[in-house]
C-alpha cells in the first residue's frame, strides 16, 4: 500500500511543471477515423478530458475516413478519388453526413459521461459544435469535378476563442458549412491544421497506429523540423510503409508548422495513455515536428521565476548552492541565462557584475541531473565568457564547494579569498570554505 501511495505522489509531483507549463494554452487534438474506430478510443477522451480539467484549452478534431468508406460501401456507393482526393457528390456527402454526425454524438456522449468511479466523475464538461469552418468548394482540376469536396476559406477564430475562454471543449468534424449554405466534405487534417494556425494554437496532437514516427533501425524519432519531416515521409514513401493516417497527419503538421504552430505530437492510439507521456514526462513518448529545436538558450525574464526556482531548490537543500530568496531572485532575473527546452528551465547560469574590479562573477550554474554531461553547462560558460567580454572584464570568477574540477577542467584556476572583488570579499563565507576560482579573460 505505501509503495503505490509513493508512486501516486511521486507521479503527481513530477507531473507539477508540465501542469504548470501547459495551464491556459491551447492545443488542437486530432482524432482520425482510425484512432476512434480503436476501443483505446474511450481511454483517449477520458485523457482529454482531463486535460480540460488541468486548464488547457482544447479543439477536438475527429476524421472519420475509414468509417466513411464503410458506409459507401454498405450503400453501394462506389468510392471515387483523383489525386488522392475524394469525389463527394450528392449521395456520398449523405453518407459523410450520417458517419460524421453518429461520430460527432458518440464523441459528445462520451464526453458527458461522469459516472462514479471513472476518471469523467465530477468532469462536467460543455462540448460546443458549430459553424466555425466556412468552406468553399475544391473546384475543377484537370476536368475533373470534386463536387462537394471543399476545403477552409475562413476560420472564425474569434467566436472560437469565445467558447474556449468560455471553458467549453470545441468538436469540429470534417464538413464545413459555405456561405451559399451549402455544406463541404473537408479533410480533418486540413481543419486541425488551420484551426490551429488561426487560433495560433500551441501544439496539434494526432494519432497513429505507431508511437511517431521511426528511423531505418527502428528506433522511435523524438524530433523532426520541417524539412527533415519531408524527407522523412518521402523515404516512407518510396519505401512503401507510409500509412494514409499517419502521412496525412505529418503533413498536415509539416504546414502548420511553417505557418507558425510550434509543435506537432504524434503518438500511438495503441498505446494507453500514450498521449499523457507525451506531455507530461520529460522525453516524451512519440514524434515531434517542431519549428524549432526544442532547447533553446535565452535569456531569463520575470516570469521564469517559478523556473528557475524549480531547478535550483533541489540543490539549495543539498546544500550545493546557496540559497536565494525568491524576492533576491525577482532583482537578479535578468541577469540569468536559461536553457529552456518545451517550455520548462532545465539549466541556467547568471553572470553577476562587479564593475569596479572589472570581473563578473560565474553564478549559479545549474543543469537539470536528467540532463547533464551534454555540454549544457560549456555552452552556459561560454555564453556568459562571451557577455563579460562584450563588457570588457578581464576576469571571471566563480565558488563552488562541489563541482571545482569542472571549473578546472575549463580553464579556471584556484585562487585565495584576496584575489576576490573588495564587495565579494566582505561576503566571503569562511564557513562555508567554497573554492574560489577564476578564469583570466
Ligand atoms: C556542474 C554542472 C553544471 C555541469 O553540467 P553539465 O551540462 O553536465 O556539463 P558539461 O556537459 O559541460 O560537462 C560534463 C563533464 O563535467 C563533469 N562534471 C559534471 N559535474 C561535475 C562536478 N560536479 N564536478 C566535476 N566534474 C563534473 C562530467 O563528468 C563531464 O565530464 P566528462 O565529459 O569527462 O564525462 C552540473 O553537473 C550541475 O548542475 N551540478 C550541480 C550544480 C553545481 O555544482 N554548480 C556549480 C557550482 S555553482
Amino acid at each position: 500500500m505505501s509503495v503505490r501511495t509513493t508512486e501516486l505522489v511521486d507521479g503527481f509531483r513530477h507531473s507539477a511543471p508540465y501542469v504548470n507549463a501547459h495551464r491556459g494554452k491551447t492545443f488542437v487534438v486530432m482524432l482520425g477515423g482510425e484512432a476512434l474506430a480503436n476501443n483505446h478510443f474511450r481511454g483517449i477522451l477520458n485523457d482529454v478530458a482531463l486535460l480540460h480539467s488541468l486548464g488547457i484549452k482544447i479543439v477536438l478534431v475527429y476524421g472519420a475516413r475509414p468509417q466513411i468508406d464503410a458506409g459507401l460501401k454498405a450503400a453501394g456507393i462506389e468510392p471515387a478519388y483523383h489525386n488522392g482526393i475524394r469525389i463527394t457528390d450528392e449521395d456520398t456527402l449523405k453518407v459523410i453526413k450520417q458517419v460524421a454526425g453518429a461520430t460527432q454524438f458518440d464523441i459528445t456522449a462520451r464526453l458527458s459521461m461522469s459516472l462514479g468511479n471513472t476518471p469523467m466523475q465530477n468532469a462536467q464538461i460543455n462540448l460546443v459544435c458549430g459553424n466555425f469552418v466556412i468552406a468553399q468548394p475544391l473546384g475543377v482540376d484537370d476536368g475533373v469535378d470534386f463536387c462537394l469536396s471543399g476545403k477552409v476559406r475562413r476560420i472564425d477564430s474569434q467566436g472560437l476563442r469565445r467558447q474556449l475562454d468560455n471553458n467549453c471543449i470545441v468538436l469540429m468534424g470534417p464538413i464545413g458549412a459555405s456561405v451559399t449554405g451549402e455544406s463541404f466534405n473537408l479533410t480533418a487534417e486540413e481543419v486541425a491544421t488551420q484551426v490551429a494556425v488561426k487560433l495560433k494554437a500551441d501544439k496539434i496532437i494526432g494519432f497513429s497506429e505507431t508511437n511517431g514516427l521511426s528511423d531505418e533501425n527502428g528506433n522511435a524519432i523524438a524530433e523532426l523540423m520541417p524539412n527533415q519531416a519531408i524527407e522523412h515521409l518521402a523515404k516512407m514513401e518510396q519505401d512503401g510503409s507510409a500509412c494514409t493516417g499517419t502521412t496525412a497527419f505529418v503533413k498536415a503538421s509539416i504546414d502548420a508548422c511553417r505557418n507558425g504552430v510550434p509543435r506537432c505530437h504524434l503518438v500511438s492510439y495503441l498505446d494507453d495513455g500514450a498521449l499523457l507521456q507525451e506531455l507530461f514526462s520529460r522525453e516524451g513518448i512519440g514524434t515531434q515536428i517542431v519549428t524549432e529545436s526544442a532547447e533553446r538558450l535565452r535569456r531569463a525574464t520575470i516570469s521564469d521565476i517559478g523556473g528557475v526556482l524549480n531547478l535550483i531548490r533541489p540543490l539549495e537543500e543539498q546544500g550545493i548552492l546557496v540559497r536565494r530568496s525568491r524576492e533576491q531572485l525577482e532583482m537578479e532575473i535578468e541577469q540569468f541565462m536559461l536553457i529552456e527546452r518545451d517550455n520548462l528551465v532545465i539549466g541556467c547560469a547568471a553572470l553577476y557584475p562587479f564593475e569596479e574590479d572589472n570581473a563578473g562573477e560565474f553564478a549559479c550554474l545549474v543543469v537539470h541531473p536528467d540532463y547533464r554531461d551534454a555540454d549544457r553547462g560549456s555552452v552556459l560558460l561560454n555564453n556568459i565568457i562571451g557577455q563579460a567580454r562584450v563588457r570588457g572584464y578581464s576576469r571571471l570568477f566563480a565558488l563552488t564547494t562541489r563541482s571545482i574540477h569542472w571549473f578546472l577542467e575549463h580553464g579556471f584556476n584556484i585562487v585565495e579569498v584576496e584575489a576576490l572583488p573588495n564587495k565579494k570579499k566582505q561576503l566571503y563565507n569562511y564557513q562555508r570554505r567554497s573554492k574560489i576560482l577564476a578564469l583570466d579573460l
